[in-house]
């Protein structure tokens, strides 16, 4: 698949790395520009690229900034991005260590409902729910004690139904159909990031 990243430090470029790895075509960008990212993608086999182009690369954008972040995306970003095209959040929402405060997710609004807000695009969230150096480090074969998984992964690994699920009913949710995150949990099952089916 074409999977486009906005953002690759510790968890865009880990994800970027496995992903890569899979044999997927890889493009990842940050605030930079793509020749701040030269060496990364040389070592991980990935292509440096604009925001722009990220977002227009991939039949899945990971978006994987910091949350204050999001706002300072180019605006219409995502207009002319096909529909098709699954956008995933990573964030998590940290107002005292980075973010600062955001009003709406303050009063209640998730944070990702917020991401989606801001880009315009309904998101899936996930990966924010393990640190980068575990989804580094700690992918191990099918059966190997001790083995972790995503749960919020898992919860839609294998499920038929196509209905979406509003992230208001659980951050741990996707916002779009269930297919998109069958997609994902695939990719990190193949990596050894999941186990079950
Ligand atoms: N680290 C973890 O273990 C972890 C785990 C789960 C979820 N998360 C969440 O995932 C998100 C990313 O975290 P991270 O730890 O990977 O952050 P990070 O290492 O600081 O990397 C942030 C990336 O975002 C890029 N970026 C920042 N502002 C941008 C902008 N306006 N436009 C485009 N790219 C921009 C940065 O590029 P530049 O360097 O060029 O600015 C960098 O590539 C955060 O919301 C975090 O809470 C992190």
């Amino acid at each position: 698949m074409r999977i486009g990243f906005i953002g690759a430090g510790n968890i865009g470029g880990t994800l970027a790395r496995h992903l890569a790895k899979l044999g997927h075509q890889v493009s990842i960008a940050n605030s930079r520009g793509p020749e701040s990212l030269t060496a990364l993608a040389a070592e991980i086999g990935a292509t440096p690229v604009s925001i722009v182009d990220a977002a227009q690369a991939g039949e899945i954008v990971i978006i994987s900034i910091p949350t204050k972040a999001v706002a300072d995306l180019p605006r219409e970003l995502f207009a002319n991005v096909p529909s098709g095209v699954v956008v995933v959040d990573t964030g998590n929402y940290h107002p005292e260590l980075r973010d600062g405060r955001i009003d709406a997710i303050d009063q209640g609004r998730l944070d990702s409902q917020w991401v989606a807000r801001q880009i315009g695009r309904p998101v899936i969230k996930a990966f924010n729910n393990i640190l980068a150096k575990s989804l580094l480090e700690k992918g191990v074969p099918r059966g190997t004690t001790g083995r972790i998984a995503l749960i919020g992964l898992r919860r839609f690994v294998g499920r038929q139904g196509n209905s979406a699920s509003p992230c208001r009913r659980s951050w741990l949710r996707p916002c779009r159909r269930w297919r998109s995150g069958q997609l994902l949990a695939a990719a990190a099952r193949n990596a050894g990031l999941l186990s079950g089916s």
